[in-house]
């Protein structure tokens, strides 16, 4: 590999919905990037995509390896043929639902996969990481918007594995001030790669509201199930703070510049939100004009643990990072739907697995 800055990142979790962006980012930002994938939510069609979407020259600038961070061999193998700058670090399982119902899992994937990647940096002396965090931390926020320093909470196994490892962040650092580690707690990241040829492609029924919009629109799913018409919001609808996926990769690349150029940055949260509150029906209204496609809806009850407003302060990341969300709703459902329609069965050509 030989690139302009000569600098290389290990993305584990590269193959999946915010690493194929941030990727194609870091691509086109110069960095020589290594992925290390191990596929349990992700397909190599999407790794072909970024070979696709950055073109052959940059495309040279890309390894990747199928590995599992469970399974120390596989990071040993990558740390001992290429010296890596820094990792940024999305491996991990995310649905809310499946961490209560199988809290092992996430436990071994979440945890023991990220306890071994820190043994192996060190052992490598590689000691700069970008975490992906989540906004669940902030449980059910007193206040709104959520300021880095407000007090953490896990409310499900799934969260309790984002605050558990923002912990150990901590204390690794602590211990060893020579690490330098961001935490970036992402709000809801939504949105595609404007070529279409990048996005989200979940594994059976969509948990989240975008990709469940998305599969009603192109006739996979029949109708949208509203969880919760009676919270004291504008509308009735739950608010939530959704952020273009590729802002959020724009995130990782100056978090990364963050950590080459400060001394002593110690380990440090920034929230990755745009700061603005969009409704479910609000969401629903706008992929309705993106896509032309009627969305039909079905009044449900509330869904259990859902919070009824969540947006994030962005003062920080503006401020140290030098990074503002650039996107709108209406930019999020555009891409979305370009993704869509290109792509009505996700990765997989043709029809359900
Ligand atoms: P994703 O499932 O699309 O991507 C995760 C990738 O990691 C997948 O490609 C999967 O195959 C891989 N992976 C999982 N376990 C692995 C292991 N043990 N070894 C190697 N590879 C492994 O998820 P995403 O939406 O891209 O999320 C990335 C990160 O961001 C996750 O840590 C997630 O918890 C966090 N996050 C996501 C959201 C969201 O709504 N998408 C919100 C907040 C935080
Ligand atoms: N919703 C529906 N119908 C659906 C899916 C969702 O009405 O089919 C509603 C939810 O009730 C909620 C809103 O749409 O009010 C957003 O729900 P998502 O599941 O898309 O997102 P959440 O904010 O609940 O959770 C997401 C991630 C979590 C993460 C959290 C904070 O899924 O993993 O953001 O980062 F913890």
């Amino acid at each position: 590999m030989g690139s302009s800055n000569n600098q290389t990142i290990l993305v584990t979790g590269g193959a999946g919905f915010i690493g194929t962006h941030t990727v194609v980012q870091l691509l086109n930002d110069g960095y020589n990037v290594s992925i290390i994938d191990n596929f349990d939510n992700s397909v190599m069609e999407a790794v072909i995509r970024i070979r696709e979407v950055v073109g052959p020259q940059l495309s040279n600038n890309l390894e990747f390896t199928q590995g599992d961070l469970r399974n120390k061999d596989d990071l040993e193998n990558l740390f001992s043929k290429t010296k890596f700058d820094a990792v940024i670090h999305f491996a991990g399982l995310k649905a809310v639902g499946e961490s209560v119902a199988n809290p092992r899992r996430y436990f071994d994937f979440n945890l023991i996969g990220t306890i071994n990647l820190y043994q192996v940096m060190a052992k490598y002396n590689c000691k700069k990481m970008v975490f992906s965090s989540s906004a669940t931390v902030y449980g059910q926020p007193e206040t709104i918007p959520c300021v880095e320093d407000f007090k953490l909470q896990a409310m499900n196994p799934y969260g309790r594995t984002k605050l558990f490892l923002e912990e150990i962040a901590r204390d690794i650092q602590k211990a060893e001030p020579e690490w330098k580690i961001i935490l970036l707690r992402y709000f809801n990241p939504v949105g595609a790669h404007e070529s279409g040829k990048l996005g989200e492609d979940p594994r059976g029924i969509p948990n989240n509201l975008m990709p469940y919009i998305q599969q009603v629109a192109v006739g996979r799913l029949p109708e949208l199930n509203v969880y919760g018409h009676d919270y004291p919001t504008k509308d009735g609808s739950a608010i939530r703070d959704y952020i273009h996926v590729m802002d959020l990769a724009d995130g990782h690349i100056a978090a990364l510049r963050k950590l080459f150029t400060t001394e002593n940055l110690g380990c440090t949260a920034y929230n990755l939100g745009t700061g603005h509150g969009t409704s479910v029906f609000e969401m629903v209204t706008a992929f309705e004009k993106a896509s032309g496609k009627k969305i039909p809806i079905k009044l449900c009850p509330r869904r259990p643990g859902d919070a009824t407003e969540v947006y994030a302060s962005t003062e920080k990341a503006e401020k140290e990072l030098g990074w503002k969300a650039k996107y709108g709703v209406e930019e999020m459902c555009r891409d979305q739907w370009n993704w869509a329609k290109n792509n009505p069965w996700g990765y997989k050509r043709k029809s359900l697995e």
